[in-house]
Formats: C-alpha cells, structure tokens, sequence
C-alpha cells in the first residue's frame, strides 16, 4: 500500500546532485574528468602517483619539498605490518582478494584507533585523518602484493627504500626490480583510478564518515561498495571476456553469439560517460607501450578487433576499465589482484572525499516512502512459549 502523497523517487539516487565537492568533476559532455581542476591526462602524463595523492588530499600539487616530504612518510609505513599479516595468514588461501583487503584495513584500524575513546574521538582531526590516509595509501601496496604472493605460495617481499611509490609496488608484487616502460604504465593506471566524484564507493565513505565515524571504517565500508560487479570488478570480467575470445579472428562470430544471447560486454559502457571515458586514450596509450615492451601485437589486435565490432554494433565505447585489465595482465598481476589495484588507487579519492565530508558535515539520512502494510494490531492468536517449544523439537513431539 503505498503513501497517499506520491512523492518523487529517484531510484539508485540517479541525477541526484546530493552535495558540492572540490575534489573531482567529471563533464560527460566535453568527456572530461578535473581532479582539483587538472585535467586527468595531463596529470597521467606528467606527475608520479605520489604526486597526484597530494594534489586530491590538499587541492594543489605538491612543492619539491612536500613531495619528500610524502614520499618520506610514504616509505616510513610501506612494510606490511607483522600482525597485519598474521590476519591476512588466518583467512583461507581460496577467500576473495578484496575481503583480504577489508580485513587488512580493518586490522590497521583498529590498531591504529584502540584507545581513542569514544566513536567521536575516533573521528579525528583534520591533520589525524590526513595521517591516517597517507598511513593506508602507503600500506596498501605490501597488502595487495602479499595477496598475489600468498595465492602463489610466495614469501613476502620487504620494500625498497630507493624506489619511488609505483617502482615499490612492482618491486613487492613481483621481487624484480621493475623495467621503466613497465613502472610508468602502471603509474599512469594508479593516476586514472585514483578519483570520480560521487560514485558508490565515494558516497557510501561519505555516508559512512556522515555519521562521525572513523576514517578506516569510512574506507572498510567503501571496499564493501567496491567489490560488487557493477562496480569495480569490470576490468577483471574484461580478461575472462578476451580469454573466452581467445584471438581477433574469433571476434565476430563470439560477438554475434555474446550479443544474441543479450550477454553485457564488460568493458563497454558507463553511467555517467555516453560518447566515450574520458581517461581511455591515456590508459590505451600505456597499454600499447607495454604491448611494445612485452612484444605481444596479438593483445592489441584483440583489443582493436572487439572495440571495432562492438562499437559498431552497438554505439557504447569503452571505459577505463577496458585498456586496464589487458595492461595489468600484460604487466603480471593475477586477474584476482585487479580490483585490489583498484582499491590502492582509490584509496587517496575515497579519503579526500572524506576529509571534505568531515569537514562541512551533514548526516547523510535520505526519506523514504513507505509501501508496506497498512497499520494494523495484534490480535487473535500468538503462539505461547510451550508450542515454540515443542516447534524447536518436532521429533519429541511424536
Ligand atoms: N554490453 C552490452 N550492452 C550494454 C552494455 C554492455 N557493456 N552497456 C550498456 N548496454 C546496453 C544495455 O543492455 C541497455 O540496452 P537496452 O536499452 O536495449 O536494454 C542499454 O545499453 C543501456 O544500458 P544501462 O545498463 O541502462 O545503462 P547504464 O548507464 O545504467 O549502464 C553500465 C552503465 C556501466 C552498468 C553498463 O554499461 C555495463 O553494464 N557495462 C559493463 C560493465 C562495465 O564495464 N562496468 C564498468 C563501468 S566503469
């Protein structure tokens, strides 16, 4: 039964401007995406991630002496923790990456908080949380690698003091000092993930971080939002898609079959971009360095082969997520580690958004319309404790 007075519904939110923010703004008119007003390519063509972290958590690039600063503090906490790897060793070699990632975080948090008193103190100051962010963004990698390594029966790699934030990352995923082609590919992916306005990870931190919680919580809840497919999780589908192709002279007819049986193309497609994502030429520009690097033309053919037909077909470009997942296979990392990769970038997004939010706050506590049940009352009959009872145990009751 629904209310009398029908009010308007906006279901999954859609066009709802909910807040301001200086932290992104994507125009999927003109395809474009500011992070603090710099055009995204620019930013993946141009700075280290570090660099980029900087500029999402305090509005401006950093100084010589601000990037050192970062880059000390950064190093200062890149080793994984001993008890955050005790946690990581207690969960089964077959649970989902990402619920090891939640579970790391989890355990940095409550590390890092115990004895803060009350969830109000928890919540901290604004130089408390900028701490706590670049605490996680530094150690997510040492997580996100120990997870590959553990999944292929590999000990953990200690990080190295001489290599900047994406050459470490390599260095600890793979214990190979990294080639330079390889390192800036990756940085310029770390860059394209880092940050996009208001999408469900981002809101569900700033919801979370609307009722004064902590900052790990805000980030725990925002991987939960992150894991499902409709999400992140697409540049994972993309590999298991170009798996199933195989090669570029399968394209057409597994397109004609995909599509006859109304299968999503993953890859394609995005809520808010309608003529194209923005930050895919960058990525698709790494990704053929790496092609190059790799000497493998047969992942690229793919790639041009299914963009080409797919287009065609259907008029929906790809998204980022389409260039990545081919990259970061190319580059080693298992398809299980792409969505981890995912959260090692976001990170620095998700708590810039929560620095903001905490810092002109407002719960976040939508209405709703009710649609249940007139009111009604108790009447007539309610089973006693004695019938429960005997409910609990039906084979004594023979
Ligand atoms: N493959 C096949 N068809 C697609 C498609 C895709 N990747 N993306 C959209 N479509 C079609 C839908 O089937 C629908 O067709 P219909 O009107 O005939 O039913 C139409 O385009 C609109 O799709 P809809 O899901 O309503 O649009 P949306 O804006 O909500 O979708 C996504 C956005 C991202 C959910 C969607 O494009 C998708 O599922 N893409 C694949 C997953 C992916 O790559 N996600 C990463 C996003 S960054």
């Amino acid at each position: 039964m629904t209310d009398h007075t029908e009010p308007e519904i906006r279901k999954g939110l859609a066009g709802v401007v909910v807040d301001y923010t200086a932290v992104s703004k994507v125009n999927p008119e003109t395809n474009s995406l500011l992070y603090r007003g710099y055009p995204v390519q620019e930013l993946a063509a141009t700075q280290p991630f570090e660099a980029v972290a900087h500029l999402l958590w305090s509005g401006e690039l950093p100084t010589a002496e601000q990037l050192a600063e970062l880059r000390r503090m950064e190093r200062e906490h890149r080793a994984l923790p001993r008890r955050v790897q005790e946690a990581i060793d207690l969960l089964p070699l077959e649970a989902h990456p990402m619920d090891e990632v939640r579970t790391a975080l989890s355990v940095i948090g409550a590390f890092d908080t115990a004895g803060a008193g009350s969830v109000l103190d928890a919540s901290g100051s604004p130089e408390e949380n900028l701490a706590r962010s670049i605490r996680l963004y530094a150690a997510l990698p040492a997580v996100v690698a120990y997870g590959q390594r553990r999944r292929r029966g590999q000990e953990v790699v200690a990080p190295r003091d001489d290599l900047d934030y994406a050459a470490n990352f390599l260095w600890m995923t793979f214990g190979e000092e990294p080639d330079e082609v390889v390192v800036d590919a990756f940085n310029r992916s770390m860059i394209l993930y880092a940050e996009h306005s208001f999408n469900a990870s981002t809101f569900t931190a700033r919801v979370v971080t609307s009722t004064l919680s902590d900052l790990y919580s805000a980030v725990v809840a925002a991987v939960g939002a992150l894991k499902g497919p409709l999400h992140g999780g697409a540049n994972e589908a993309v590999l298991h898609i170009m798996h199933e192709i195989g090669s570029a002279e399968n394209v057409v007819p597994w397109l004609e079959r995909a599509l006859a049986e109304k299968r999503r193309i993953m890859g394609f497609g995005h809520r808010v971009y309608k003529k194209g994502d923005s930050r895919v030429p960058t990525m698709k520009a790494a990704l053929d360095t790496l092609v190059a690097h790799y000497d493998r033309p047969d992942v690229a053919e793919l790639y041009a082969a299914l963009e080409r037909e797919f287009v065609s077909r259907k008029g929906i470009y790809p998204n980022l997520d389409y260039p990545s997942g081919p990259a970061f296979d190319l580059i080693g990392f298992d398809t299980l580690t792409f969505t981890p990769l995912f959260i090692a970038s976001r990170v620095t997004g998700w708590t810039a958004h929560i620095m903001e939010q905490a810092a002109s706050n407002a719960l976040i506590r939508p209405l709703s319309a009710y649609n249940g049940p007139d009111e009604r009352h108790i009447s007539g009959y309610v089973p006693d404790e004695a019938e429960i009872a005997a409910a609990e145990r039906p084979e004594e009751a023979g």
